[in-house]
């Protein structure tokens, strides 16, 4: 109870602030606190398409630096060792270094990479799908995600109770967490919505393809051309499940369209089941959550398991080698082997070279990001 009618109040606040220069307004609430809405400096060609947050958790300048500070505090971990930025290192454009696999806090190894973290805020904004986060769907939005690496006996090991213990007697977060949310009750659902709010801030929009947007690919050499070409034609056909178009142009994934999720031909036996442990749907076997290709020169190993360290093995693994069983996407199975894609050596290196104008150099040094 006393959750919601903080929630209200926080709303009446924001519903005032909204409207301080009509006059007329009378203001009758009560306001409690006063928290300072944040509104995202969206790249230009993006403006269309706005970051939603949940009606309950809308985006403030003291909930975001507190989220940023919540997220790289090891206070979250077990022994205190460990923070989120520990396996979302902003330097490898918050994915874990080069490692295929993640260690927890007490050395046990996962069986998925970290994939990075930006741009997520978009994906809560198509509310087509419930299966947004995870390689394989298993957590809906920002918010439930946070207590999964938190809690998890080979991440961060540690229980809510004793975070939220931690975190009150530390002197600093009880004031931040008032600053931010009005309330001195430390409680999972804000440190969620804090570490939230920070994630939904976390933008990449400054690579040599958004720029070209500006002015036709004038700044694309005739190489990167050419595998914008291939990767965009029906000869390589990777946009269909890596969109490149609004609305899904901010992932780099087709989410937003009904089929997120895609079988790529990676498994001939299904190690990990993908989307199919979370839906019990036998055809969503082996299907995972196409992931963004924007900053792969720093977020190698690729795929779910990491298999591939190199992008040269990425594309002739599409070239040639991609399993053609039934469940696996048609738009793999369309070019059966033995011939596949068919790229020449030249073709593949230029499909690299595109690949590269993905990336975005800004996000690892941007001060918003980093270490508060
Ligand atoms: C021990 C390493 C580790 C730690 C610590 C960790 N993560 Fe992760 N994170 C991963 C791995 C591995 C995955 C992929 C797991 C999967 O898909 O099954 C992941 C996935 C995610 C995703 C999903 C991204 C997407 O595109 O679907 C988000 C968001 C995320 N982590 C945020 C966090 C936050 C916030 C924290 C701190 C509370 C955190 N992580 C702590 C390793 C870690
Ligand atoms: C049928 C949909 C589909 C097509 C077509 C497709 N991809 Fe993918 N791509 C995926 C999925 C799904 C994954 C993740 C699969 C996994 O990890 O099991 C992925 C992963 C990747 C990754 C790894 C990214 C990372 O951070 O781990 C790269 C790079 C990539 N694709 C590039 C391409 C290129 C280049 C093409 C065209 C030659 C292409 N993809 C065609 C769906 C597709």
């Amino acid at each position: 109870m006393k959750v919601k009618f903080f929630i209200l109040l926080f709303l009446a606040t924001f519903f005032v602030q909204c409207r301080k220069d009509n006059t007329s307004l009378p203001v009758t609430v009560a306001v409690p606190f006063s928290a300072t809405p944040y509104s995202i400096n969206y790249p230009f060609f993006w403006s269309k398409v706005p970051i939603l947050s949940p009606a309950n958790n809308p985006l403030t300048v003291e909930g975001i630096a507190l989220g940023r500070k919540l997220f790289y505090d090891p206070i979250l971990s077990q022994n205190n060792t460990m923070s989120c930025a520990t396996c979302h290192n902003i330097n490898f454009s918050f994915t874990d270094s080069t490692k295929q696999f993640s260690s927890g806090l007490h050395g046990e190894v996962g069986k998925r990479n970290a994939p990075p973290i930006f741009n997520l805020g978009w994906f809560t904004n198509y509310g087509v799908l419930t299966h947004q986060f995870f390689w394989d769907g298993g957590a809906s939005d920002l918010e439930s995600q946070v207590f999964g690496p938190i809690t998890n006996p080979i991440e961060m090991s540690e229980t809510l109770p004793n975070v939220l213990t931690k975190l009150k007697l530390k002197s600093e977060y009880p004031t931040l967490f008032k600053k931010a949310f009005g309330t001195d009750s430390i409680t999972s659902q804000l440190l969620a919505f804090a570490i939230s709010q920070f994630e939904r801030t976390i933008i990449s929009g400054n690579t040599k393809f958004d720029q070209g947007r500006l002015i036709n690919f004038s700044n694309f050499s005739p190489e990167e051309m050419n595998g914008f070409i291939t990767f965009t034609s029906e000869k390589g056909d990777c946009w269909h499940c890596h969109t490149l178009a609004p609305p899904s142009s901010p992932l780099e994934t087709d989410f937003g369209l009904d089929f997120s999720f895609h079988n790529n031909g990676l498994q001939k036996i299904f190690t990990d089941s993908g989307l199919a442990r979370i839906t019990k749907n036998n055809g969503d076997l082996g299907k995972l959550k196409t992931p963004s290709i924007r900053n792969l020169v720093f977020t190698a190993p690729y795929m779910h398991d990491g298999r591939f360290s190199t992008l040269e093995q990425v594309v002739d693994f599409y070239d040639a080698q991609a399993y053609q069983g039934s469940n696996v996407d048609g738009f793999i199975t369309k070019n059966p082997h033995p011939t596949g894609l068919n790229l020449s050596s030249q073709e593949k290196r230029e499909l690299i070279l595109f690949l590269k104008t993905l990336t975005d150099s800004s996000l690892i040094v941007n001060t918003s990001y980093s270490k508060p």
